[in-house]
């Protein structure tokens, strides 16, 4: 099996150094290749996503993908920023279902800013549509204002739109998900102000009869932000469109106070997926060794849970990675008074030892 490395920006290179020593370690013979992405790519090739990267992420079974992004790539137009590498390879790839879990590991239960009993024992899923929404709609640009109060001024525009099949795919992947887990699913929109979310709506309600086992709830997106931070153990498991998921996966992801912890997965049709940690490529700490290798290591255990169909080496990268945890290893961005204060390297490193 082949896993294309794209390590791209910022701390992305470092922690993904730590999770390829751990899938080295597991004595399985995966094929792994290496590519610039994002800035790296812009720098290599004069794109962020370069041709050579892309084929490479067509032909591997899977993807291990590191964060892009870096200020200095702020000032370029934008077709040539960072952030058009993780956007083309949803796209290019069809990975229209992301994964997002919270999971509060109570070896932290002490890193969320809520109070304990709020947040003890969390375990949420937030599953993003990646293909669709505002982020991809068309048409989108700048014009003079054609019309309105305003009429002849400058105006940025987008286009939110959902076509059916688009809502009835990630509908099926999320029930999927939801009767796997808690068997309850909270579909969240804004069906009270947008077309795009009552089509949304009706679709989830129509694919919910194909799974009588699993319980359907509908949200509000402002509603469901407020009680992601009021009560977010009601939720097991949360699906929705691309540009609230971005918005309600940060919020989700921060309930447990480490978001260096989380990874994702963003899968296509048939469960070929990009793998990722759920930060960003934090370049205020890029070299310095000392970023959290933990996400990119548990997206990792992902990856070969979802797509390589190894659960049971997922279950071995997860035993680890807690085993570290209780021997209180800490990284700076989770360590608390009393714990012990690793690096990047230290901590992979104690994760490879465990295994
Ligand atoms: C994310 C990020 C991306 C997004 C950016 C980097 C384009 O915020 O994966 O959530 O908005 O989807
Ligand atoms: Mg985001």
């Amino acid at each position: 099996m082949k896993i294309a490395v794209l390590p791209g920006d910022g701390i992305g290179p470092e922690i993904v150094t730590e999770a390829v020593a751990v899938l080295n370690a597991l004595g399985e013979s995966f094929e792994l290749e290496q590519a610039p992405v994002g800035g790296a790519g812009y720098e290599a090739a004069g794109h962020p996503l370069p041709e050579a990267t892309l084929k490479l992420a067509k032909e591997a079974d899977a993807i291990l993908f590191g964060a892009v992004g870096d200020w200095k790539y702020d000032t370029l137009a934008r077709e040539l920023r960072p952030e058009q590498a993780i956007l083309g390879l949803r796209k290019h790839l069809q990975l229209f279902a992301n994964f997002r879990p919270a999971i509060l590991y109570k070896e932290l239960a002490d890193a969320s800013s809520l109070k304990p009993e709020i947040v003890a024992g969390l375990d949420i899923l937030i599953i993003r549509e990646l293909n669709g929404d505002i982020y991809f709609g068309q048409p989108k640009g700048f014009r003079q204002a054609p019309d309105g109060p305003f009429e002849g001024s400058r105006e940025g525009f987008d286009t939110m739109r959902y076509t059916v099949p688009e809502v009835v795919r990630i509908a099926h992947v999320a029930f999927q998900a939801a009767a796997k887990r808690g068997k309850r699913l909270c579909s969240v929109d804004k069906a009270n102000v947008l077309e795009t979310s009552q089509l949304w709506r009706d679709t989830m309600i129509e694919v919910a009869k194909d799974y009588p086992d699993v319980e359907l709830s509908h949200m509000y997106v402002d509603n469901a932000a407020m009680q992601l931070v009021k009560a977010p153990k009601n939720f097991d498991v949360v699906v929705t469109g691309n540009m609230f998921g971005d918005i309600l996966s940060d919020e989700a992801a921060m309930l447990t106070g480490s978001i260096g912890m989380l990874p994702s997965a963003s899968l296509d049709a048939k469960n070929k997926g990009l793998y990722e940690p759920s930060h960003g490529s934090a370049p205020d700490i890029a070299g310095k060794g000392v970023a959290n290798p933990l996400a990119t290591i548990l997206s990792a255990a992902m990856m070969l849970r979802y797509t390589l169909g190894k659960p049971e080496q997922a279950d071995r990268i997860e035993a680890a990675v807690k085993k570290v945890l209780a021997q209180g290893l800490r990284t700076p961005d989770i360590w608390q008074e009393g714990a012990t204060k690793v690096g990047t390297r230290e901590m992979g490193a104690a994760v490879v030892a465990a295994l």
